[in-house]
């Protein structure tokens, strides 16, 4: 999800096609069993890294982020049907930009994070057994979803 205001209605309306229907709900079946670990090395990740630690403790990741990023990461990729149900996810993802911009995240934050699920996601995508086709056209997707 482009991290988050400049993400386009029109560009998420053009991914949740009829036609990518069955390919998102293949690489959410494989992401959602792994979506907590994801999380928390997401976070493990942000908790090491200088610039990053400032804005967290390990209290409020233990306790509430790591369980609302797992939950994220299986919204941005659930497949969204109708125009309510996009509208509904456009503006949970306004939302969480809005907190990222009331806490004055900087952007390179926001890329390097949203970096880090790219990779996990495109690893879990990598370790199935999605046909060689198949696998690229999720790993394009995952990086539309994601960019
Ligand atoms: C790049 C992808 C990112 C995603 C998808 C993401 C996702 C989220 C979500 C879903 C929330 C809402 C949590 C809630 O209300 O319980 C949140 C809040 C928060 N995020 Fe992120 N986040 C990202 C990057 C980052 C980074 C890089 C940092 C810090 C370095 C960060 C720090 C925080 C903090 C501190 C909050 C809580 C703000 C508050 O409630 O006052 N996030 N994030």
């Amino acid at each position: 999800m482009k991290p988050f205001e400049s993400l386009h209605k029109e560009t998420l309306k053009e991914l949740h096609t009829e036609q990518n229907k069955p390919l998102f709900e293949k690489i959410l079946a494989l992401v959602q069993p792994r979506a907590d670990d994801i999380a928390m090395y997401f976070y493990r990740e942000l908790l090491n890294h200088e610039k990053a630690i400032r804005f967290l403790n390990h209290d409020l990741v233990k306790n509430r982020l790591r369980i609302t990023l797992a939950k994220w990461l299986c919204d941005s990729l659930r497949y969204q049907s109708t125009p309510d149900d996009l509208n509904k996810s456009y503006q949970y993802q306004r939302e969480i930009g809005q907190i990222h911009a009331r806490i004055d995240l900087p952007m390179s934050l926001v890329d390097y994070g949203m970096g880090l699920i790219k990779l996990q996601v495109a690893l879990v995508l990598k370790e199935s057994n999605l046909e060689r086709d198949e696998l690229a056209d999720a790993i394009i997707l995952c990086g539309q979803v994601f960019d």
